[in-house]
């Protein structure tokens, strides 16, 4: 492989190195490429440039492959606790007995909240999406601990910070979600376990037993490991950049947040539920809509489906899918939307325009119907990625914390007016 790349521009001749990954990838870098040169490169939505080196997740788009801190995403859903993944990529390595007990331990002494914090719940209305309360929740943590928003805080000071997010969050969906339904809050019960835990705070009631389904509960940990780190996607883009500025870990999380929210990324999965009941409302003729989703003049696109870095199957899909018949026969659930979904993929498979676009489904097009069956209603389902995003952007935002990585500042191509008078306003036209 060549360690360095020429360019030539008017005649001259500039040499910038190649560095290359430990699976192999390539970059060119270009950190020179502005004062050696004068130019800069453009690339709108990023789909050619490398933000970071990052030793957290691997993916190959092509291949279909996933790995956390190279860990197989099959192998970790199928035989690790969510925890034990949270720790895995937030502190580097698979933790042994004692540690994940001291993390356990750690978290379950945190998972209560500020009483104060039911104010943030409380100032807004019921109709509220919940992804609005969950970000402003979090922002809040700042006002309750004033020493995660120091830049100089201490390994330990931000340790700490990384174990009161993971432990408050779950109380904080939990919560902001009871409270949008006029339902008492239900106090964290930590010792039940995390996935267990969050169960409970969603859907027990008060002086009544609440039995925790092992399905139900497990599920539950599958999807959140599905869902816990997928490199440099926006949500996480946005958390590091934020970061970058030395902002607080809730800072940024809160911003990542907002970004999942976005229905191109993380809100995909509420999309997806409701454009699978939209087309079973109106009659299931899955190939009216393939149809749609092709027609360049109709906005309908196929959600859930297409990804910006997976060109083949999206390897979290194909888990979910299979956990999908799994978890609903197990809970007797039969909902139609399911086999709608299929038939969608199924279409989309043997379609060419799918196919020469590479179009296949994402972690979000069967998602949803899990979470459904697991008694969730649409609005939380992005939520729930949350709660399984949270320990990859902690970790992202820790790595480049770490790196010491200078603030992110991207540079732009003007297009605007070139330089004019100011006219007074008496002159205007
Ligand atoms: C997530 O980055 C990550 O890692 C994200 C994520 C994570 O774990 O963090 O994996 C989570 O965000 C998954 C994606 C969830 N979003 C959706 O399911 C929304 C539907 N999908 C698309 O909007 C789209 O596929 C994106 C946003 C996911 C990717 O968009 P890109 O990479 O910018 O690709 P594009 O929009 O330029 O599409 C390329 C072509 C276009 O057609 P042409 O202009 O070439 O004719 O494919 C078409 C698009 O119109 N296309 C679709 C389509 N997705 C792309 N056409 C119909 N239906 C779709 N879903």
């Amino acid at each position: 492989m060549s360690k360095e790349v020429q360019i030539i521009i008017d005649g001259k001749t500039f040499h910038f190195p190649v560095i290359e990954g430990s699976e192999g990838e390539k970059a060119i870098d270009i950190a020179k490429l502005r004062d050696l040169t004068g130019y800069i490169t453009l690339d709108t939505g990023y789909k050619n440039t490398g933000a970071t080196k990052s030793a957290i997740t691997f993916l190959d788009g092509e291949q279909g492959v996933l790995r956390y801190r190279g860990y197989p995403i099959e192998q970790l859903a199928s035989k690790a606790s969510f925890l034990e993944v949270s720790y895995l990529l937030i502190y580097g390595e698979l933790p042994t007995l004692a540690q994940l007990e001291n993390f356990k331990i750690r978290i379950q002494k945190h998972t209560n909240l500020h009483e104060d914090i039911k104010k943030v719940f409380d100032g807004f209305p019921s109709s509220a999406h919940p992804m609005g309360v969950l970000s402003s929740a979090v922002s809040s943590l700042t006002a309750y601990y004033p020493g995660s928003i120091d830049p100089n805080a201490s390994e330990d000071e931000i340790d700490l910070t990384i174990v009161r997010l993971m432990a408050k969050l779950p109380t904080i969906a939990a919560w902001s979600y009871r409270n949008s339904k006029g339902m008492p809050l239900m106090y964290p019960k930590p010792k039940l376990g995390y996935c267990e835990n969050f169960l409970y705070m969603m859907f027990a009631q008060p002086n009544e037993d609440f039995d925790i389904d092992p399905v139900v509960a497990e599920a539950l940990n599958t999807l959140l490991i599905l869902h816990a780190d997928h490199e440099q996607n926006c949500s996480t883009s946005t958390v590091r950049i934020v970061g970058s500025a030395h902002a607080s870990l809730y800072s940024s999380i809160a911003a990542g947040i907002n970004a999942l929210w976005g229905p191109l990324h993380g809100g995909a999965n509420q999309e997806v539920i409701e454009m699978l009941d939209q087309i079973k409302s109106d009659g299931g003729d899955t190939q009216k809509w393939i149809a749609k989703a092709k027609d360049k003049n109709d906005p309908f696109r196929l959600m859930g489906f297409g990804h910006r870095v997976y060109k083949n199957f999206d390897p979290r899909a194909k888990i979910i899918k299979k956990a999908c018949d799994d978890i609903l026969s197990k809970l007797g659930v039969n909902d139609p939307v399911l086999e709608i979904a299929k038939e969608l993929e199924q279409a989309a498979l043997n379609d060419p325009y799918f196919v020469e676009r590479k179009l296949y489904p994402n972690v979000d097009f069967y998602s949803g119907i899990i979470y459904r069956a697991l008694g969730l209603k649409s609005d939380l389902f992005t939520v729930m990625f949350a709660l399984g995003r949270l320990p990859g952007w902690i970790a992202q935002w820790k790595e480049l914390r770490d790196a010491k990585e200078p603030i992110g500042r991207p540079r732009q191509i003007y297009t605007g007016h070139t330089t004019r008078e100011y006219i007074p306003i008496e002159k205007r036209k």
